[in-house]
Parts: C-alpha cells; structure tokens; sequence
C-alpha cells in the first residue's frame, strides 16, 4: 500500500519533468507542497530519456527528481516505461511493432505499439525494469512501482507470424491435443478441422465471419500474453525491490478498455489500481464514474484500490473537451474514494505544451496558479487530509452485479441474433437504476460465491459456464434474490450452444424455457402487462414457457403477445427473476422493487436522486459520503443510532437533529458515532 509509513491518503498525479527546464522541476515541487501533493507517478513515457542508446543508461536527471521530491516529503510511483520502446528499438526490431487483423504493420509515432509476443521487446522490457530496479529498488522514496500503462490499449491483440506461434503454444496449453480443440471450436461447421498445429492461425480477417470460438480464444490469449508481460516485470522488481507494491494501472470501465479479463489480472498485482475519465458528453456522467469504481474494488476483491488517473478538467482525445463545472473535481475524487480508494491521482501534474495531449486538463493548467483549476486542486488536498482516517476502510455494499469481460467479449462476436444485442448497455442501465434506488454495488465472477449480498442481478451473462450455471442456483436455492435479464446462460465457454432448450445453463434456477428469440424490429416497442402497472419493453422478446415459474408480466402485444415476459420463481429459500425483454430505468426500477422486496432489502425511498451515499466501514471509523451532484441543496437523516457523536469532516457542517444538509454540488463526509 503505498503512503504505508505516513498514513496519508495519496494526492497527486503523473509527473513528466523530462518535457521541462530543471528550473521548472524546483517549482514544481513547491508548488506540490502548497497543494498537499503526497506521491506523483514518475518516467512513465521515460524509456528514451532513460536509455538513449540500446544498453546505455542515464539516470543521472532521474536521481535529481527523485531527490528533489524525496527532499520536499513526496513519494514517488516509479514507473517501468514499457509501453513507450525507443525508436532505436522499433529500427532494430520492426518485427516488434504489432499488426492488425487485416495485416496492417503499426508504425513508431504515438504509443503502446507493442506485439506482446515479441522476444525482443520482452528481453528489452525485462533489461529496463531490471536496471530501474536495481538503482531504484531500495530509494525511501520509492513507495510503489507502476508497471507500464494501461496495458490493453490502445492495441492488445497483435496478428503477426510471431503471435501466431505464441498462439499455436497457448492452445496446446490450453487444449492437449488437436481432437480436442476440433472439439471445443466446433470446426466441423464449415469444414475447418485441423489435422496439424501448424494449420492454425490468428482469426486474421477473412472473407466471412470467423470462427467464433477461434476469436474467443485469442482474444483470451492475447489477455493473457500481456499479463505474461506484467508478471515479468513485477516479478524482477519483487526480487529488487522487496516489500514495495508492484502495480499497473487498469482501466476497468467497460467505456475505456474491452480488452483485458481485470478478474485474472485483479489477482496478479498487489495493489488495485485504476484510470478513470468521464463520459464528458453524458449528464449524469458521475454514475459511470460510480460503476467504475465499484468493479475497480471488486477486481481487488473488496479490498482498497487507488485512483491512479482522473483529470482535473476537459480530457483531448472526447469529442469536445468539455470542462468540469466548478466543484465537479472534488466530487469525482471523493466518490472514488467513498468506493474504496485510498485516494485521488490525475493525469497529470502541469499541463504539456508540446505532444498530442497538450490540450488535456492538468493539476496546473496552462492559466498557471491564478485559476479555479489550480484553486479547487489545493483545496482538494486539504479535503484529502481531513479524511486520513478513512485508510484501511472498506466500503459496504448491498446489491451484486454479475459481471464478465469474456462473456462480454463473446457477445460482441458477429452474426448474434440481434445487433442490438448489447451488454455492456445492459449493465449500464441495470447500473443506473441501483444507483438511482441508492445501492451501492459490488461485482462478482458468475462463478463467486455471491451469498454475502441478498440481491444479485445477471444484467446480461450470454456465455455462462455450467459451473456458473450450478453457482446461480445453488444462490437461490440457499435464500438469495437474482434477477436475470434475457439472451443470459446460452454458451457454454467455447461459444457452443448449451444442450436442450435456452437459457441452458440456467432453465433450472429460472423454472422456464425459452421457446423462441423474438427480436422487435428498429424503433419498435412491445407493452407489458402486470398488476403493478404497464411496462414498455424493446430491441427484444421472447417466447417462454414457464416450468415451475409465474408469471408477473405478460406481453400485451408483439410477436409474444399473450405469453409469459416476466417472471418469478421460488427455489429452495430464494426466488429468481427473469426479464426476457429490454427495459428502460422505470421498467427495471419496478422489477427491482419487487426483487429488492423479496431479498428483505429496505428502499431507501425519500432521499434526493442524485444524492449519492456510499458507506466506508472498518477499525478505522465508520463514514459516510454524501455528494450532491443537483443543483439543489439536499438534506437527509443519518442512519439511526448513528448521530451521537458524528461529525463532519470537509466543512465541520452542523448535523442538526441527526440531519444533514448537503449544499448543490457539494461533498460531506461524516465521521458516524453512536
Ligand atoms: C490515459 C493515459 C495517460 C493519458 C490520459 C489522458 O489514462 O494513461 O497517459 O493519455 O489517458 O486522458
């Protein structure tokens, strides 16, 4: 955990003094002081600064910062500069630079132009992380190492000849034998059986679609030669730098990065970390920021993570580069650290002149210090030290997402039977409506143990392996709540149909089948019919038959019209809900009351809508955030048996008869007595 020996929380950003005079680099670090800077990212993008010729090292100008910074109390997360090779590199070793799907080679130029099966750049990557290490491994400065960026994008898969014997090693690995990897991609279909490994290649493009189980499986692959890649380098720096937290930061959000299984990279690092940019176009954008947060925590096993990129303001590379409002910033951090970080980092610290980023938002903007930027930046390093004591804490939550990136990633494969088809949308919006119920979420792998939460929500799960099949049941059949939603348990893992009638994996826990898909036409709509009032559903239907299932909605018109569209079966000491159409926030809002009131979970009725409260319990205290995102004041009561002795840590707000005011657009944080 970095911060470790000083128990502060972590402010600050990535730091890039190689774009700037040494006389810059002394202001900087007073100017880090006056803000309550406490750990900045280092050499990130330093790999050509630091290794200017292949086996020539000049670290002397990274010895000065790291002084400069140890001298004035500021950690340093050193960086492996791995996603930026040389251009010496790239002359030596073209093979090294990844090619696309359609045989495109990527050229030097912007960034992360890596083919992770490259010999070459993994001996390269593993000299520069060992020469980092072995100055760098024992400097007190040195709280946390920072593999790479953002491994994932902005390209993960690499289709070369190289990549395709990597490839051809990950399936033996993986399958044994040629029979059952003719097995597992079903290529009896369309005459595609292999009768020798060297026949396989990457599903580079083709004249139709591919081979979805073949796609399935080097997007798999490609995961995981990357995390090869990671383990590498952590394991170097483990060796040489013992007891210092090796991390690299992820980029979780489903809007950022579909290219990475954060569930098998969560276990690999020891510490969470996460990048997060807001979606500037969307209003009620803090609700993405929400979602993020709590996968981010779910990745790390509920343990504490760290914001390692936010920004200050506008980011480059939206469509417009729109700038927060005033007072935004501080409620994006906070609501990270409600949802378990152990702080608040930006890209980056002052703003670049030069270079492709030079329009995105910074800690110090180009407008200097005489800026609301660099006003709200030093008062959020005050909020951030007023709320040391939340280290350690975690946050609570009530309600569990399932969630998967290769059931997502086998989705989003060709020839579905609709394009709009969509889970990540599915999430999103089952996302919202808990959010806008005031739960806070945690996500799971279709095969965790969920019994902790007595409400779990399948929002889409199209691949749902047997044994998440069996766990799905087991939840209910123990007491749990689950609600499904449709076109959810049809695969099995290799893309393969499950036996018998859909969903397969889930008939049992659901007590139906589905007889027919039913996908509405564009634009269209079916209503639903129910005795808590109508629902609008569309995109998709669905014919069922129910076998040991009610049915609570019905479809009152469209291609099942008369049937069974939403339903409820009671299992063991639990109930499953299936929803078998698309609906909008009111539609899920009235299945997830009635789901919520079957998993004993209290509405939180009366609270303003978008007053988020997020809970952060442990030894050390037990908080509450309240961030108004309205622009309205909003006022609510605090839990019962908790205003004794409560008090408000931002702005020593009154909690007057155990309520609370929270002014439009303002952060509270109570520390709960009782
Ligand atoms: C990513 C990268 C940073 C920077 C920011 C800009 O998160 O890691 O280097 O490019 O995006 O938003």
């Amino acid at each position: 955990m970095p911060n470790a020996a000083t128990a502060r929380l972590a402010y600050g950003g990535d730091y890039n003094p190689e774009q700037w005079p040494e006389e810059v680099w002394h202001e900087d670090v007073a100017l880090m002081r006056e803000a309550g800077v406490t750990l900045v990212s280092l050499g990130i993008f330093s790999w050509a600064r630091l290794e200017p010729r292949e086996g020539e090292f000049d670290f002397a100008w990274l010895d000065r910062v790291i002084e400069l910074l140890h001298a004035a109390g500021i950690g340093v997360d050193l960086a492996t500069p791995t996603v930026v090779p040389p251009a010496w590199f790239y002359r030596a070793h073209p093979e090294a630079l990844p090619v696309s799907r359609e045989g495109v080679r990527w050229e030097f130029g912007s960034r992360g132009a890596i083919c992770h099966s490259s010999p070459a750049y993994q001996r390269a990557a593993a000299r520069i992380t060992r020469a980092l290490g072995e100055r760098y491994g024992r400097h007190p400065a040195v709280e946390m190492w920072h593999v790479h960026n953002e491994y994932g994008v902005p390209v993960l898969e690499c289709y070369c000849d190289t990549s395709a014997a990597d490839f051809r090693r990950w399936l033996r690995d993986t399958y044994g034998t040629l029979d059952a990897l003719n097995a597992a991609w079903g290529t009896a279909f369309w005459g595609q059986a292999y009768g020798e490994w060297s026949e396989i290649q990457p599903p580079r493009a083709a004249p139709t679609t591919t081979n979805p189980a073949q796609r399935l499986d080097f997007a798999r692959f490609a995961s995981d030669s990357a995390l090869a890649n990671f383990r590498r380098e952590r394991d170097i720096l483990h060796e040489l730098s013992p007891g210092v937290p090796v991390t690299t930061n992820f980029m979780v959000s489903p809007t950022q990065c579909d290219t990475i299984d954060y569930w098998a990279w969560g276990r690999e690092v020891d510490i969470v970390t996460n990048d997060h940019y807001l979606v500037a176009e969307d209003d009620r954008n803090h609700i993405n920021l929400s979602m993020a947060a709590d996968l981010t925590r779910s990745v790390g096993g509920g343990k504490p993570w760290l914001l390692l990129e936010h920004s200050t303001s506008a980011v480059n590379w939206q469509p417009r580069g729109i700038a927060k409002r005033p007072g935004e910033m501080a409620r994006n951090s906070l609501a990270h650290v409600a949802r378990g970080s152990e702080g608040a980092m930006f890209f980056q610290w002052r703003a670049s002149r030069a270079g492709a980023e030079k329009f995105h938002s910074a800690m110090v903007p180009h407008a200097g210090t005489d800026s609301r930027i660099w006003r709200e930046a030093v008062d959020l390093g005050a909020h951030l030290g007023a709320l040391a004591g939340v280290r350690g804490t975690r946050t609570a939550a009530d309600v569990a997402m399932v969630w998967d990136w290769q059931s997502w990633w086998a989705q989003k494969l060709e020839w579905r039977p609709s394009e709009d088809l969509d889970t990540r949308e599915r999430a999103e919006a089952f996302y919202a409506a808990l959010f806008d119920r005031h739960f806070t979420v945690d996500f799971a792998h279709p095969e965790a143990d969920l019994t902790a939460h007595p409400l779990a929500v399948v929002p889409a799960l199209y691949l749902t392996t047997a044994r998440a099949g069996e766990n799905l049941r087991r939840y209910v059949e123990a007491g749990g709540t689950l609600v499904v939603s449709y076109f959810s348990g049809i695969v099995d893992e290799h893309d393969a149909v499950h036996p018998g009638p859909h969903p397969g994996a889930l008939r049992d826990v659901l007590g139906l089948t589905v007889e027919e898909f039913q996908p509405l036409r564009a634009g269209r709509t079916v209503t639903l019919d129910g005795a808590a009032g109508p629902l609008t559903g569309d995109v998709w239907a669905e014919t069922l038959r129910p076998a040991g299932a009610e049915t609570v909605w019905s479809y009152a018109d469209g291609p099942a019209a008369g049937g069974p569209a939403i339903t409820r079966h009671r299992l063991g000491d639990g109930t499953a809900w299936y929803v078998s159409c698309r609906l909008g926030a009111d539609g899920l809002d009235a299945v997830l009351a009635a789901a919520g009131a079957d998993a004993g979970l209290a509405p939180r009725d009366g609270l303003p809508r978008d007053l988020e409260l997020v809970r952060r319990d442990g030894e050390g205290g037990r908080y509450l955030f309240a961030i108004n995102h309205a622009d309205a004041d909003a006022s609510f009561d605090l839990p019962a048996g908790t205003a004794d002795g409560a008090a408000e840590l931002l702005a020593g707000a009154p909690l007057t008869g155990g309520r609370l005011t929270v002014p439009a657009g303002a952060v509270r944080v109570v520390r709960l007595g009782g």
